[in-house]
């Protein structure tokens, strides 16, 4: 029988993950299917123990609002998950336990890294936002040994909260937008909702005066640009870059964990920017 997967939140039907997933398989030729599972907002764990029992689910991928429910739910957690405290990837093992990953934080560094050949070696980064998207990709990116990490927040109490949690950087500090080192960035990670609305968050333009790199975290699904990366190419920063390619390389590490072969993602993300916004 065809081994099933889907990606499981609220909303979903824009996902992207099913195509994505969908060419994996193909490339890869694995013999899978993979597709939606809107859960309702009560009822993620039955819907999950539902997908994994009676339809012999093999893994999940978790997406807005389930992250941290998923966490709860895992009998073991992969480290970037633990840390974490979300996950976005959920194996289901032949002994009914489930195994918890965060692949988010792999996702963006490979697309900086790889993709970009952005380096975050030595580097001044700001990170904007402190909630579930950001503390999922903070170890990942302090594991490259960057100069330096900022996390500006609107509500300060969160920024401070996860420089405390990752204590052990000390490169690591946080605060309000206000807070913010007048010293100048190297790249600058959007890790806010705020692009959801069509808002940016309140960065001071000083910021961005010698980037080399701003960095969406989102994408935009419709023929624009987002508002993040609209607001760096209107400052001139060399690489203004959507959240689009780190989707596809945090959905290789999934397949990844899933089927134990890694997909090329390059032909992917070429298919998927020939319907998105060149930038
Ligand atoms: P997610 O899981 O997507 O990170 P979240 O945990 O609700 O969702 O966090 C959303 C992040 O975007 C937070 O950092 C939030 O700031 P607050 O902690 O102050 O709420 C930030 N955010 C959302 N809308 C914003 C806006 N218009 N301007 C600035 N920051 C915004």
């Amino acid at each position: 029988m065809t081994d099933q997967y889907a990606v499981i939140g609220n909303p979903v039907a824009h996902s992207k993950s099913p195509r994505i997933h969908t060419l994996f398989a193909r490339q890869t030729q694995q013999d899978m299917h993979y597709s939606t599972l809107l859960a309702p907002l009560d009822q993620f764990q039955t819907a999950v123990r539902d997908f994994f029992v009676q339809e012999q689910g093999k893994g999940l991928n978790v997406t807005v609002p389930f992250k941290q429910e998923a966490w709860q739910l895992c009998n073991e957690h992969s480290d970037y998950a633990l840390h974490s405290g979300a996950v976005n990837t959920l194996l289901y093992r032949d002994d009914g336990s489930i195994w918890g990953a965060n692949t988010d934080g792999l996702g963006l560094v490979r697309d900086l890294q790889q993709n970009h050949a952005i380096a975050l070696h030595d580097k001044k980064i700001l990170v904007l936002g402190a909630g579930g998207a950001v503390r999922g990709v903070l170890q990942p990116i302090l594991e490259q040994y960057p100069q330096q990490v900022f996390i500006a927040n609107r509500t300060t109490a969160r920024a401070h909260e996860l420089v405390t949690l990752f204590g052990q950087f000390d490169v690591l500090d946080g605060g309000g937008y206000g807070d913010i080192p007048k010293t100048g960035f190297d790249i600058i990670i959007n890790g806010t909702s705020a692009s959801l609305q069509g808002d940016l968050p309140p960065v001071p333009a000083h910021c961005v005066v010698d980037a080399e790199c701003c960095y969406d975290m989102m994408y935009s699904s419709e023929s624009a640009s987002t508002a993040f990366v609209q607001w760096a190419l209107s400052h001139h920063v060399p690489r203004a870059l959507d959240g689009l390619g780190m989707l596809v390389e945090q959905a290789a590490e999934s397949f990844f964990i899933w089927r134990g072969v890694r997909p090329e993602t390059h032909t992917v993300l070429s298919v998927l920017r020939a319907r998105e916004p060149q930038i």
